[in-house]
């Protein structure tokens, strides 16, 4: 049987999409822009097969561990393209669904091997626009480097290479259990019920064009000012929406404030966090060995990882 397989790596959103316009295709309701890391990679084998299967890390999901995501992606996509039933096996070489966009790059993957596996031929807008329908942060996988994904499409776009200017990130892990609220779930209730949801959405285009404007001219304190400015907005949502989303644990916090003190002290550095504990520090190549040391050495990190700027989803063949 036909058998192909596909790479992506996750991104981190430097401003955040938190917050939907229609659950039909996933429109996101504000812009966001973000980097795509190196070396934590998901990697989707298919094959055809008689019936639908998935292989999350080697083990078989079935009932309650069924992926219902992907089920519904499932039908998205078979409603627009043939696709024969499949084993869809996918690993990540790093946590899933702890706030490290494990299903961004899963999606990318699979995306990317369902268009090699087919013969689609799809364009790379395609392609973001069909991850976007698994998860919107996916359709942000599809590219390396810097990538925006705004309306009224919100397929992906390059805004820059990695080369163009090739930061790094720390990524402290401060707890590898599950997240026990999922970022669909979390910001559906946002939308309902935080008070400051209104705000988030008339605030997300400034801040989407003042970091645009901070990368291409390579302006990392313009870049950190933003970046850490959309992430606490969009964690002020979460934890001011009933009942409240606290993704964050003590360090978490501990690491916010060493990263702001250290760039208090000249050191190019900002952290940003998604719905889980762990937090990203993004780094120029001057600053990273002495960020990575430094957080190392916190309570409540259990380990770090400096990876650099990664590169596009990719086939395999
Ligand atoms: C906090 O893309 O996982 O990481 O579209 O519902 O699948 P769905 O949500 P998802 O949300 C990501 C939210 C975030 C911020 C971001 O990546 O922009």
């Amino acid at each position: 049987m036909a058998s192909v397989r596909a790479t992506a790596h996750p991104n981190i959103a430097l401003v955040k999409y938190w917050g939907k316009k229609s659950a039909a295709g996933n429109i996101p309701a504000v812009p966001s822009l973000s980097i795509t890391l190196d070396s934590l990679t998901a990697t989707t084998e298919l094959t055809e097969a008689t019936s639908d299967q998935f292989v999350l890390n080697g083990e078989e999901q079935s009932g309650a561990a069924k992926d219902e995501k992907l089920t519904r992606f499932l039908s998205y996509l078979r409603e627009r393209h043939d696709v024969p039933p499949l084993t869809i096996s996918s690993t990540n070489n790093f946590p899933t669904a702890a706030g490290l966009a494990s299903s961004a790059a899963g999606f990318a993957a699979l995306v990317t091997a369902v268009d090699q596996l087919c013969a689609l031929n799809l364009s790379t807008k395609a392609l973001s626009e069909l991850a976007r329908a698994g998860s919107a942060s996916a359709a942000r996988s599809i590219l390396g480097g810097f990538v925006g994904l705004t309306g009224p499409k919100f397929v992906a776009e390059s805004i820059a290479t990695r080369e163009h200017w090739p930061l790094q990130v720390v990524v402290a892990i401060t707890n590898t259990g599950k997240k026990s609220v999922s970022s669909t779930e979390g910001m559906t209730r946002s939308a309902v019920t935080s008070p400051y949801y209104s705000n988030w959405l008339d605030t997300a285009n400034a801040d989407y064009d003042r970091a645009r404007a901070a990368i291409q001219s390579k302006n990392f304190t313009e870049l950190a000012e933003v970046s850490e400015h959309s992430c606490l907005k969009m964690h002020a949502v979460m934890q001011t929406t009933q009942p409240p989303l606290m993704y964050w644990n003590p360090a978490s916090l501990a690491c916010i404030q060493k990263i702001q003190n250290l760039r208090a002290q000249g050191v190019d550095v900002f952290f940003t966090i998604d719905a889980g504990p762990q937090i990203k520090a993004v780094c120029t190549q001057n600053s990273v060995d002495s960020v990575a040391t430094i957080l190392a050495q916190m309570p409540g990190v259990l380990s770090i990882e400096k990876i650099g700027l990664g590169g596009p989803a990719q086939a395999k063949g």
